[in-house]
């Protein structure tokens, strides 16, 4: 029998992070590796947050515990968020900062989740979402969307999915790993179904709220449909759009007993958030956003560029999504050929190992994410080795025999 617990065998570690230690590994080796798999933005912290963090550092009010879920001072700044930003009225008692999203989602997953009930997960779906669940001892339902409606979960779809048993729907708009966002009707249709199974609480994960592109306007779940607002837990962060993933801080908003019951999780775990993360993230959230737009109009250039370069591709066929940092191509039309090095590929596994090996560019497979054959690639790195890495996909599949 092993020693380690039985949870554990239940989970795999984290594909997109394995991808980029690869990436990282054969770069340290000397090969020519461009790396596409990473989820973080290439552009620095910008300097007001940096200097937040400094003076909270040299004034000492970094220097000690904080209280658990979050300082008051940051709780105010995300409740003036979703009121300004999202038309949502959250009291600082309904808001619990956590040691970024990923932490803030364990606790809301972990806090409710009982073996039996069911989490329903739109796929393309983000790779920790069904292990956090499953760690739970709960059990993940994707739902498998197709290219055709953009990678978008249509009512019928949620509706066929919910049972008895369902206890959380995961809704995750922009998306990692499709990039596809969901309009206000399209969030109202879904909502319209929940609407109609008042056991079903929405966790919606607004993470990559701010990278939204072609005058696309973001909703989310409680804002459209008010009636919603006793059920939802809506998540975001700093990461994505602040650049800010190093520091390590995302929050979330909702009912004060779920609210409550994740800080008793967070007090036996990791207690507090980072203190200078915490001050440097209220600077973020009340600080200037004028650096938003602009970070906005580099990655939409890159998301155009790779959609166009990627449709060049023999056998790949590539959607162009709404929002966050990642297109979400296809690669079925080039299964069953044979790689330069004589393998055959039969998956997109196959597909992203070959390409590394022959053509040094780093991507995460689809079915990594739950929906394959295809590939996820981050273009949230300098436009230039976006360009060339697209290049080298299209040499790699016109070698394809
Ligand atoms: C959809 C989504 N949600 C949540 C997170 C977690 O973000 P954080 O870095 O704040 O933990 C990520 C990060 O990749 C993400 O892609």
């Amino acid at each position: 029998m092993s020693f380690l617990a039985e949870a554990i065998g239940r989970i795999k570690p984290s594909p997109t992070i394995a991808v980029t230690d690869k990436a990282r590994a054969l770069k340290a080796a000397g090969r020519d590796v461009i790396g596409l798999g990473a989820g973080e933005p290439d552009f620095d912290t910008p300097d007001n947050i940096k200097q937040a963090a400094i003076r909270a550092i040299e004034s000492g009010k970094a220097s000690k515990y904080t209280s658990v879920d979050g300082i008051p001072e940051l709780k105010a700044a995300i409740c003036r968020k979703f009121k300004r930003e999202n038309g949502l009225d959250y009291k600082p008692s309904q808001v619990s900062v956590g040691t970024g999203g990923k932490q803030v989602l364990y606790n809301a997953l972990i806090a409710t989740l009982n073996p039996g009930d069911e989490v329903i997960i739109p796929a393309p779906y983000w790779v920790s979402y069904p292990d956090i669940v499953l760690l739970a001892g709960a059990t993940p339902v994707a739902v498998n969307t197709r290219m055709e409606d953009g990678f978008k979960m249509r009512p019928d779809m949620l509706e066929r999915a919910i049972t008895k048993n369902t206890k959380w729907l995961i809704f995750n708009s922009p998306s990692n790993p499709s990039g596809a966002a969901y309009s206000r009707a399209e969030v109202k249709a879904l909502t319209d179904v929940l609407m109609k199974h008042q056991h079903v609480w929405v966790l919606t994960d607004d993470m990559y709220e701010h990278l939204v592109y072609d005058d696309f306007v973001f909703s989310t779940p409680a804002q459209v449909e008010p009636l919603l607002y006793e059920r939802t837990l809506t998540l975001n962060g700093v990461s994505k759009a602040y650049c800010m993933t190093g520091w390590r801080i995302g929050y979330a908003a909702g009912p004060e007993p779920l609210i409550k019951a994740m800080a008793t999780l967070q007090s036996q775990s990791t207690t507090n958030p980072n203190a200078a993360a915490q001050w440097a993230s209220v600077e973020a959230l009340d600080g200037p956003q004028d650096f938003i737009p602009k970070h906005n109009k580099i990655f939409k250039e890159r998301r155009d560029l790779c959609v166009s370069m990627l449709n060049q591709a023999k056998g790949i066929n590539c959607p162009k999504p709404e929002g966050a940092f990642y297109v979400y191509p296809s690669c079925a039309g080039t299964m069953g050929k044979t790689a330069p090095s004589g393998k055959l590929l039969k998956t997109d596994e196959d597909f992203v190992t070959e390409l590394l090996e022959s053509e040094g560019v780093a991507v995460v497979q689809g079915t990594a994410f739950g929906l394959g054959p295809a590939f996820r690639i981050s273009y949230a790195t300098d436009t230039k080795l976006v360009e060339e890495a697209c290049g080298r996909i299209q040499r790699f599949c016109g070698n394809l025999k």
